[in-house]
């Protein structure tokens, strides 16, 4: 089966069970959605995390039911990538309910879909249950409706929360227990059987009943609605069905595999797979507007893309590569993920300017490297990160490599003083969680001001329609049919300009929906925003009613318009058919 085949039986199978099919959310979780800043994360690391805020009880456009295909990043496990099972970008089939249905209906609905559908050998199926600890008590029900369905006995396991709990995404939201379905790879059935610990058993499939809300403090309420959360791990899945030891061998990565073993001088199926398996992040990520650079996202840009130079070396591959490897990725995935084909100009771009700034460097500073006696210590980590461009985690790899250890705290207090960062890149990707740098907060105010101002130049048809941000620059889509003309943009950028001249206070005030509305505040806002919302507004007054441009939005802001520095729009294209895309810079 390929992969396309396996997307549309998916999104069918639950479409005929009164799903509707909602698109991929960004790789980039949309800042504009309100979530508590622990739920906030670098990157989608699971189908639920888009709907956080449905799951919490908000109500969806499209219903109870939803069903799609989401594009993952995970970046924990990225040492692990180059074995069978680990990936930094995947695939996450999910289907939801969002306070409909409950247990009866997901487990039997995933044992169809299994079964009939994909016609797995339904002997060769494993489950395991929540088995009950001091917060939740054992899924009695999940165990009864397997046996039900016809599992045996003896292919149920009881976990605890190590291995049946899912969620939160961050210390605190919506969790709960799981059932997770194995297959067994070795059709004779024979040997020891422990579904959680054998890779022999590959985990398919893993049925979450959110009914939990983890609080900060660590206990668990429960949530006002209760709600299933599936995810199937597409690369994992086709393996299973095409009968293969990995997603490596299927039609998503055989292209590229292939490619690089034609392109490679040297033979290393680890050094392999971790080529492909970078590129093909670095692909999407750019797709999704993040650009390499030192912090957050861009950092974790940079590092999926300088490891990949660095094994293309070890793999013997001289010549430039990364455009070439790039476009497959676009063909394999354009048809599905359009924005692929439409941004593959700036994919060539970003990564061939990345290959260019690295390459040179890694040759010399892995001379540079081989000549350090002993560990390495944190100025000489340092020294590679600043004069080479060596990603601390590459410079830790390669002395892993000779049995060497690297000083990282003292790297970071150099990378600290040098940088004066309050904490490092590496420290604040941990765990996946963003912080908001101040000036990606200035870059969002201007986005503020950049709405209004487009308002007052081309007319109040103009709504945001996205916005993206990062260290470097504001994206900003809006709804106006034409092309800019030069004097539209000169105008537009000269009303931001005078705006930030006139150091504008930055407020912030929540008010009920309506009354937001009836002041005049704009923004992107729908069926999200229930009662309370807030608005950021800029004005010469503390005044609302009085602002130059009042906006929902759920922060964070710049204090005063005057810090923002220069503002220059760098670019303005078409996003769509009614939709315009601005990029603009600040100085500041
Ligand atoms: N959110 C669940 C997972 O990622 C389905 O496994």
């Amino acid at each position: 089966m390929t992969s396309v085949e396996l997307r549309q039986k998916y999104l069918k199978f639950f479409q005929d069970r009164k799903h509707k099919i909602i698109p991929s959310a960004s790789l980039v979780p949309d800042q504009t959605v309100e979530l508590a800043p622990t739920q906030r994360v670098l990157f989608t690391t699971a189908g639920m995390h888009p709907l956080i805020p449905y799951l919490l009880g908000q109500s969806h456009p499209e219903g109870k039911r939803l069903v799609n295909v989401q594009k993952c990043l995970r970046t924990d496990d990225i040492d692990e990538v180059g074995d069978a099972t680990h990936n930094t970008f995947f695939e996450m089939l999910g289907n939801w309910s969002l306070g409909d249905y409950w247990k009866e209906e997901a487990i039997f609905w995933s044992w169809e879909f299994l079964v009939k559908e994909l016609k797995l050998d339904s002997k060769r199926i494993y489950v395991s249950v929540f088995a009950g600890d001091d917060d939740a008590p054992f899924d009695q029900e999940s165990f009864d409706i397997w046996k039900k369905l016809g599992v045996r006995k003896d292919h149920i396991f009881k976990y605890g929360k190590k291995d049946n709990w899912w969620g939160p995404v961050g210390p605190s939201g919506p969790c709960g227990p799981d059932t997770e379905m194995f297959y067994d790879t070795e059709p004779s059935g024979k040997g020891p059987i422990d579904p959680s610990t054998n890779p022999r058993f590959v985990e398919i499939w893993n049925d979450v009943f959110m009914e939990y809300d983890k609080q900060t403090d660590g206990s668990y309420k429960p949530l006002i609605q209760k709600n299933v959360d599936t995810g199937m791990g597409l690369e994992r899945m086709l393996a299973v069905l095409n009968d293969v030891p990995s997603g490596y061998e299927t039609d998503i990565f055989l292209p590229l595999m292939k490619k690089i073993e034609d392109l490679a001088g040297a033979f290393n199926v680890k050094s392999t797979r971790i080529v492909a398996d970078h590129i093909r992040s670095s692909v999407f990520l750019i797709s999704d507007g993040v650009t390499p650079s030192n912090v957050e996202r861009g950092y974790i840009l940079r590092r999926l893309i300088r490891r990949s130079i660095r094994h293309a070396s070890l793999l013997k591959i001289d010549a430039d590569f990364l455009e070439d490897l790039s476009k497959i990725v676009v063909k394999t995935y354009g048809d599905f993920y359009p924005k692929l084909e439409e941004f593959q100009n700036s994919i060539v771009d970003e990564l061939k300017g990345e290959e260019k700034k690295f390459k040179k460097a890694l040759a010399s500073g892995i001379r540079h490297f081989e000549k350090i006696q002993g560990d390495i210590s944190g100025k000489a980590a340092f020294d590679l990160y600043q004069n080479y461009g060596f990603p601390i985690e590459l410079t830790v790899e390669l002395a892993a490599e000779q049995g060497k250890k690297v000083d990282i705290k003292k790297f970071e207090s150099e990378l600290k003083s040098h940088q004066n960062l309050s904490r490092s890149a590496q420290e604040k990707t941990k765990g996946g969680l963003a912080v908001q740098s101040a000036k990606a907060a200035k870059l969002h105010t201007a986005t503020h001001l950049l709405h209004q101002a487009l308002r007052d130049v081309l007319g109040n048809h103009v709504h945001q329609t996205g916005s993206h941000i990062t260290d470097e620059r504001l994206r900003f889509d809006f709804s106006h049919s034409e092309k800019m003309t030069q004097d539209q943009l000169n105008k537009t950028q000269g009303l931001v300009n005078s705006k930030i001249a006139d150091n504008l206070k930055v407020n912030k005030k929540t008010l009920p929906k309506q009354a937001a509305q009836q002041v005049g505040a704009i923004g992107l806002f729908d069926e999200k925003y229930t009662d309370l919302v807030s608005i950021y507004y800029m004005g010469k007054s503390d005044k609302l009613e009085e602002a130059y441009s009042k906006e929902f939005c759920g922060g964070p802001h710049a204090e005063n318009t005057g810090t923002l520095g220069e503002f220059k729009i760098t670019k303005e294209e078409s996003a769509g058919s009614g939709i315009r895309r601005i990029y603009a810079k600040i100085t500041g």
